[in-house]
C-alpha cells in the first residue's frame, strides 16, 4: 500500500465540512475588517524566501522544501504566506492604486519539520497582510481581527503575547548588549545559539533548548533598550488594544522565528493542556523592510497568520463543532429495476431544481435502505416499487414529523418544496450549513 508522506494528512469527508465552515467564518471576519483575498502560487522562486544569507531562522535555513525544476530554476514550496504576498504586491504594483492594501489568504504551506500533534510538513495558514501604513493603529487592528476570529470560533483561554523589537537603531544597540551578555555564557549555549550569537543574537531569545537556564532568564530585556520613538510607538499599540478592551500580556522574550520583523511582534497561545507543545495558534508582527528587500518601494507592512489545523484542533478541544451534520433533502428507496430507473430520472430533475437527493446503488434490502436514509440525514424518504410505479405513485415520509403520505411521483418535487416552505428550492441542504 502506498501511504501519504510523513507530516501530511488527508481531510476526509466528515472533516471537510469543518474546514469549509472555518473558511466561511474567516471570510466573514475578513469582510468585516475589509481585507481582500489574494491567491499566490504554492511554489515560488527560491529567492523569495532565501533573500538574506544572514537569515538564521530555522524556517529559512533548514525547513524549506527546495528543489530545481527541469529547467534548473531554484524553486521553493512556500513555507509561509507573507513573502509570497509581498512578492505579488511588488510584481503587480499594488501600491499604485491603493496607498494601503489589506490582503488575506488561505492555503497550504510546507515546512520540513519534525511532525507532532499540531505540527505538520504540509499545513494550512490563514493570514492577513496590511501593506502601506506604518500606523500603530493598524498593528492593533490586525490583532483585533485575530481576536474576532478566536471569538467567532468560540475559543476561550487564548492569550495574546506581545512585544516590541523596536526600530533598527534600538535593535542594533540591543544586539550589541546581547552579544556581550551571551558571550560570557558561550560554553553553555546550544550549537544553534552559538551560531546565532554571531549571525543573529536576537534569535537566541527564541531558543527552546536554552530557555530554562538561569543565565537565559536573566538576559537583558529589549524594552530597556528601545529608543523613545520605538517606546512611544509600542505604547500607542498597547493603548489602542486597551481602547478596544483587548487583553494581552507583554512578553519581553518574544522575538519570533522570522527575521523580517521590527516593532510589534505577537503570538496567540491556547492554554489548554491537551494541546501540547504546539500551542501557538497564530502569530505575526510588523515588517517595514520586506517589500523593499524584494525590490519594491519602501513600504511598511504588518500581518499575522493562523495555523488552520491548530484552529480546528482548538475548537475540537473546546468541545465545539463548527459545522452541523450533513443532510440531504430526499432519499429515494426504489425497489426493482424499473423503479430504480424512474428514481434516477426524478432525482435528476429534483437536483436540477436545487434539491439534494440520494439513492442506494447496491441493491440493498428495504431495511438497509431505510438505515441509509437515516445515515444521510434525509429530510424526506420516498419509497416505491414496481406496483406503485404502475400507478405513478409513491409513499413519502417526512422524517422530521414522521408524517407519511401517498402522492403522485410527478408531484415529488413540488411536494418537498411546499413542505420546505420556500418559494424556490435553496441551493444547500435543509440544515442550512
Ligand atoms: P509563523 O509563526 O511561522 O508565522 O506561523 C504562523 C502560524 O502557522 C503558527 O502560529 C502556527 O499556528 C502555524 N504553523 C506554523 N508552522 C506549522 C506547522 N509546521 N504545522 C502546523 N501549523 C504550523 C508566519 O508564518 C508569518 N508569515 C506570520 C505573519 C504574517 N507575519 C506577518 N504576517
Amino acid at each position: 500500500m502506498i501511504t501519504k508522506p510523513k507530516g501530511t494528512y488527508d481531510v476526509l469527508p466528515l472533516e471537510s465540512k469543518e474546514w469549509q465552515k472555518l473558511e466561511e467564518v474567516i471570510r466573514k471576519i475578513c469582510k468585516l475588517y475589509n481585507y481582500k483575498e489574494i491567491r499566490t502560487p504554492i511554489f515560488e522562486s527560491s529567492d523569495v524566501f532565501h533573500r538574506d544569507q544572514n537569515d538564521t531562522s530555522d524556517m529559512v535555513t533548514k525547513e524549506t522544501y527546495d528543489f530545481k525544476d527541469r529547467s534548473d530554476r531554484g524553486i521553493t514550496l512556500r513555507p509561509e504566506g507573507t513573502a509570497g504576498v509581498a512578492r505579488a504586491f511588488v510584481e503587480n504594483k499594488l501600491y499604485v492604486d491603493n496607498p494601503v492594501s489589506k490582503l488575506f489568504y488561505m492555503g497550504p504551506m510546507f515546512r520540513y519539520e519534525r511532525p507532532q500533534k499540531g505540527r505538520n510538513r504540509q499545513f494550512s495558514q490563514f493570514g492577513v497582510e496590511a501593506l502601506g501604513s506604518d500606523s500603530a493603529y493598524i498593528d492593533a487592528e490586525v490583532i483585533a481581527l485575530g481576536a474576532s476570529l478566536i471569538r467567532a470560533l468560540g475559543l476561550k483561554d487564548v492569550t495574546v503575547k506581545i512585544n516590541s523589537l523596536g526600530d533598527e537603531e534600538s535593535r542594533s544597540k540591543y544586539k550589541e548588549v546581547l552579544v556581550n551578555y551571551f558571550s560570557k555564557y558561550q560554553d553553555c549555549l546550544c550549537d544553534d545559539c552559538k551560531n546565532r550569537l554571531v549571525k543573529n543574537p536576537l534569535r537566541i531569545l527564541d531558543c527552546k533548548v536554552d530557555r530554562d537556564q538561569e543565565f537565559f532568564k536573566a538576559a537583558p530585556k529589549i524594552n530597556d533598550y528601545l529608543n523613545q520613538e520605538s517606546k512611544d510607538r509600542f505604547k500607542k499599540v498597547l493603548d489602542s488594544l486597551d481602547s478596544m478592551d483587548l487583553k494581552y500580556v507583554i512578553d519581553d522574550n518574544l522575538v519570533r522565528g522570522l527575521d523580517y520583523y521590527c516593532h510589534t511582534v505577537f503570538e496567540l497561545e491556547v492554554n489548554v493542556p491537551e494541546f501540547g507543545a504546539q500551542n501557538v495558534i497564530g502569530a505575526g508582527g510588523r515588517y517595514n523592510k520586506l517589500i523593499s528587500d524584494l525590490g519594491g518601494p519602501l513600504t511598511p507592512g504588518v500581518g499575522m497568520a493562523f495555523g488552520m489545523e491548530r484552529l480546528l484542533l482548538a475548537t475540537n478541544f473546546a468541545g465545539k463543532k463548527l459545522a452541523k451534520d450533513d443532510s440531504i433533502h430526499a432519499y429515494f428507496i426504489a425497489l426493482g429495476e424499473k423503479a430504480e430507473k424512474e428514481a434516477l430520472k426524478i432525482m435528476n430533475a429534483c437536483r436540477i431544481g436545487g434539491l439534494s437527493c440520494e439513492m442506494d446503488y447496491l441493491n440493498g434490502s428495504l431495511k438497509s435502505q431505510f438505515k441509509k436514509a437515516d445515515k444521510n440525514n434525509a429530510r424526506f424518504t420516498i419509497i416505491f416499487g414496481e406496483n406503485e410505479l404502475e400507478e405513478m405513485k409513491c409513499n413519502i415520509k417526512d422524517n422530521e414529523t414522521d408524517n407519511q403520505e401517498t402522492i403522485s411521483l410527478l408531484e415529488v418535487y413540488n411536494y418537498i418544496l411546499s413542505k420546505l416552505n420556500k418559494a424556490s428550492a435553496c441551493n444547500t441542504c435543509p440544515s442550512k450549513n
